[in-house]
């Protein structure tokens, strides 16, 4: 197969990594990609954004398989103008990507289909937003409607957060995104991410995983797209994983196609496991990043095949395999993420730093003169395997010691909570 992968970080290149290894595969090219990517697949210089231009290379190259890595060309539908070309892609439409791009479609859905999740309200004005915090109170929760790059969401410990948070949206701190709010009860529990394989009809679990989103050690400090994380998830057992299907992942895969708007591709679920069972905080349509890490290290089974099946509707055929052992990945940024990370310093020694059971994925990096640069806040995913989280933890930073890179810095907590479950048991 002649595969076209979409999308430049830490989770394309674990998603190129397994990729290569498929049997199946006989061309694998990526799209910016990175130079760690560029190990695995030939990078081509295409503007994601102009699908024309995608659907192009695709003709000239005999592609077979897109693979769309992250979520801004899905809810820029580009799924839908290359199937319009008969070119097979592995991700949902853009109908079905409004599960991210529009919160406000998602609590809807939660609503007609008893999905539990936070109690919420929809605004399109600040009066009413306001209002509403006014009679609910704080803690409170504001979310700019759309995608806002991680940043359009605020938990609010006070009313005059929430205010504060309703008065940048709606004065277009987030564009478009922000042009309508959802306001939810606030939350309490242990977050997990849930991901399944889904083909428009059926859901097949993937795994689970955490992540940390501070980025500061002990979970202080600004949001990140995330600083690590491992899988599986401890607190999402057998029994919450059969529940989360049958009361949360099922009853939306009913409901989109109901909506004329199958879900095929990756369903990411946020979920906050509280006294009163799990509920649904968000949903993505792709992989996370840095969760894609983890799940790529663990899964036993030929990736692309299981693409193809979701792509073809074949998935209630399928099971997926994985690795017993415990996945964990720490990520290394520049200096000043998550707000303006320096660019361009040099990264040494990440050849060398991997090993057995260990792999460094990249994320934002750059050749510059031969040297391999930072380009991006994320920059390197180290990602070891282990038979508990705290062995996964030592490789990883162990093989962080091992990276001459002094203008990095990483957390040095990850999996932490994990941690302490194993040494209390
Ligand atoms: P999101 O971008 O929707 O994943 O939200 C970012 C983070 O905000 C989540 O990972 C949670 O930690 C927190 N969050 C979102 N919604 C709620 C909620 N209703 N209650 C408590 N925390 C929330
Ligand atoms: N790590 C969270 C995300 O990919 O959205």
């Amino acid at each position: 197969m002649r595969v076209l992968l979409i999308g430049s970080g830490g989770r394309e290149h674990a998603l190129a990594w397994k990729i290569a290894a498929s049997p199946l595969l006989t061309k694998l090219y990526a799209a910016p990609g990175n130079p760690g990517i560029g190990q695995d697949a030939e990078l081509v210089r295409l503007d994601v954004a102009d699908h024309a231009a995608v659907t192009a290379f695709c003709k000239d190259k005999a592609i077979d398989l897109v693979v769309v890595g992250p979520e801004g060309p899905l809810v820029a539908g580009i799924a839908n103008d290359l199937r319009a070309a008969g070119i097979r892609v592995f991700g949902p439409s853009k109908a079905a990507a409004r599960l991210e791009g529009s919160k406000g479609f998602t609590k809807d859905l939660c609503a007609r289909y008893n999905i539990p999740t936070a109690a919420y309200g929809r605004f399109g004005d600040l009066a009413s937003a306001r209002a509403y915090v006014e009679k609910v109170g704080a803690p409170i929760v504001v979310k700019a409607d759309g995608l806002a790059a991680g940043k359009g969401v605020t938990v609010a410990m006070t009313k005059e957060e929430a205010f504060a948070a309703l008065d940048a949206c709606f004065e277009g701190s987030f564009g478009e995104a922000g042009a309508e709010v959802v306001v939810e009860e606030f939350l309490t529990g242990e977050e997990a991410s849930f991901f399944c394989l889904c083909d428009g009809a059926t859901a097949l679990p993937l795994g689970t995983a955490q992540d940390h989103k501070r980025v500061g050690d002990g979970d202080v400090g600004p949001n990140t797209g995330g600083m690590g994380a491992y899988s599986p998830a401890p607190v999402m057992t057998p029994d919450m994983v059969e529940r989360v299907m049958r009361e949360i992942v099922e009853p939306t895969m009913r409901g989109m196609a109901e909506l004329g708007s199958p879900f095929a591709g990756v369903l990411f679920a946020g979920l906050m496991i509280t006294d009163n069972g799990p509920k649904l905080i968000e949903y993505n349509t792709r992989f996370g990043d840095p969760e894609c890490q983890v799940l790529m290290m663990r899964l036993k089974d030929d990736l692309l095949v299981l693409l193809n099946a979701s792509v073809d509707g074949q998935l209630s055929h399928m099971s997926a395999r994985w690795r017993d052992e415990t996945a964990l990945t720490v990520v290394m940024a520049a200096r000043g993420y998550p707000g303006t990370p320096e660019k361009g310093s040099v990264i040494r020694g990440v050849e060398e730093a991997q090993a057995d059971g260990v792999r460094i994925f990249h994320a934002g990096t750059a050749i510059n003169g031969g040297a391999l640069v930072a380009n991006g806040g994320r920059v390197l995913n180290v990602t070891a395997t282990g038979a508990t989280v705290a062995e996964a933890r030592e490789k990883a930073y162990a093989a962080i010691d091992r990276i001459d890179w002094p203008y990095g810095f990483c957390r040095r907590d990850i999996g932490w909570r994990a941690v302490a479950r194993e040494q209390a048991n």
